[in-house]
């Protein structure tokens, strides 16, 4: 999809409790104050976020199973997730703000559960038909500090503070490899509304003349 033709895709990723749904939504809020778009604003999260996407969801959250499963049933879910929700939202001129996208794949199941870099990077590419965010969003928590905030416990926060701080790192590394997309933003250094404004700033900045529905 030409990138002059579509809504504009912001994913918001981190480790465990860095306030991600927090800032997204206060991010939508400030992007309908300043009237950035006339479009609708679509708000979803990946595992997930489709029906089918979403059973898979429930799957990898809740099953101890094999790192190479796990990936498939990611991509899967992303997979799906493209096609229902985000490509056709996209195609309609929508602005897209999604809660972990292929970084986390990255992140996780490469740097964190020692999957080969390349192997995930060629799946995501497959997953998402080659769509990429315009811009993405690194929200940097201390990962002891994440922990304790993290309200949920599901079976990856459970793993704690070491397990957490080699995801952190996969998020660094995935921002090395591609330093221009990314905005990073220092957990609880604000307030949800000036952190917020700080994304929508540089997503306006991205975009210059592009026009956005
Ligand atoms: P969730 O409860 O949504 O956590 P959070 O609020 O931190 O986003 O659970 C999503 C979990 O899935 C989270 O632990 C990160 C993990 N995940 C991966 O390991 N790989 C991926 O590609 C994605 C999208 C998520």
């Amino acid at each position: 999809m030409p990138k002059q033709h579509r809504g504009v895709f912001v994913t918001f990723e981190g480790t465990e409790g860095a306030g991600k749904s927090t800032l997204m939504k206060a991010v939508a809020d400030v992007l309908i104050a300043r009237r950035v778009t006339s479009k609708s604003i679509v708000i979803t999260r990946e595992p997930g976020g489709s029906r089918v996407a979403e059973l898979i969801r429930n799957i990898i959250l809740n099953e101890p199973m094999d790192p190479w499963t796990e990936l498939f049933l990611y991509e899967a879910s992303r997979a799906e997730h493209m096609a229902e929700t985000v490509l056709p939202a996209l195609r309609e001129g929508k602005t897209v703000l999604c809660d972990r996208f292929t970084d986390s794949s990255l992140a996780y199941q490469s740097h964190a559960r020692g999957l080969p870099w390349k192997e995930v990077s060629a799946l995501n590419n497959t997953a998402t038909q080659g769509v990429a965010p315009d811009l993405t969003v690194l929200i940097d928590v201390d990962p002891a500090e994440g922990l304790k905030r993290a309200k949920e416990q599901n079976r990856f926060e459970a793993e704690g503070v070491k397990f957490q701080t080699k995801v952190r790192q996969g998020f660094l590394k995935a921002r090395r490899a591609n330093p221009n997309k990314w905005i990073t933003i220092k957990a609880y250094s604000a307030s949800p509304e000036e952190m917020a404004y700080k994304v929508v700033l540089e997503i306006e900045r991205r975009l210059g003349k592009r026009k956005i529905g």
